[in-house]
């Protein structure tokens, strides 16, 4: 089978590289809007149109099952895209937030993620509906820091610093990273929050949820697509999937 996913930019390949780890055997598509990058500040109605696009582009090429590998998008279009393709479609939050309640002991959880995924609530009415405490925060410079591959170093301490020492003092033993770009900082986020909470993202709890839905193709192919080049595409490429791998631009919305 073939597998879609689609995210704002590169983030999202963390969670492909997670998927193509579990089911070496199924062909993937992997489409990155680098053009119109960050989803995280933009509206939820731009955020759903630039999502149908993507889903669009993605169904032009024959996958049978749709990953929204995006936290805003997830936030926002996960109906809508499920309300227009007859294709089972997933999003990041719910295996996100299953991964939450399998960790938390305390019942107090941290999320961080764009504004948009903040302000959407999308995290907080899932995990306060299972009787957790939760604790938001928007981190806006994380996306920009592992943009420009300042993953580790003084730049990126101070930047976690500055956005996580508020969550420090609320005695959560679990946090989400509900952005697909921040599992790229987990070492310096572990570091700052410390021994006593376990920093989660969706990428793992993603890859099972869809298994009962995964057949074999047999094949293992991958087809990466950009909107647009960016100077670290390549590094960031390589430095999350493990092998430099090349990729075709494209231009949405894709007359097909
Ligand atoms: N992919 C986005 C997310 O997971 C982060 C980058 C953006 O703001 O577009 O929320």
């Amino acid at each position: 089978m073939k597998i879609g996913l689609f995210d704002s930019g590169v983030g999202g390949l963390t969670v492909l590289k997670a998927l193509r780890d579990k089911y070496p055997e199924v062909d993937f598509v992997y489409l990155g809007d680098t053009a119109r990058v960050p989803y995280g500040n933009k509206s939820a109605q731009t955020v759903i149109r630039y999502s149908l696009e993507g889903a669009e582009f993605l169904l032009s090429e024959g996958v049978d099952l749709l990953i929204i590998a995006c936290n805003t998008a997830s936030s926002y279009a996960l109906d809508v895209l499920r309300e227009n393709f007859s294709i089972p479609v997933f999003g990041v939050i719910e295996p996100g937030v299953k991964h939450a309640l399998d960790t938390t002991k305390n019942r107090r959880v941290g999320v961080i993620g764009t504004k948009a995924t903040v302000s959407s609530d999308a995290y907080g009415r899932l995990l306060r509906s299972k009787g957790i405490e939760v604790f938001q925060k928007a981190c806006p410079l994380f996306v920009p820091l592992v943009e420009e591959g300042i993953l580790n170093g003084d730049i990126a301490q101070r930047v976690v610093e500055y956005y996580l020492t508020e969550l420090k003092d609320k005695d959560i033993d679990t946090l989400i990273l509900a952005c697909t770009h921040y599992p790229l900082l987990k070492p310096v986020i572990e570091e700052f929050m410390g021994e006593s909470v376990k920093v989660i993202d969706s990428a793992e709890s993603t890859a099972l949820e869809i298994m009962p839905f995964v057949e074999r193709s047999g094949s293992s192919s991958l087809s990466l697509y950009f909107t647009d080049h960016s100077p670290s595409l390549n590094f960031l490429i390589e430095l999350i999937l493990g092998e430099p791998i090349d990729y075709k631009l494209l231009t949405l919305p894709c007359k097909v």
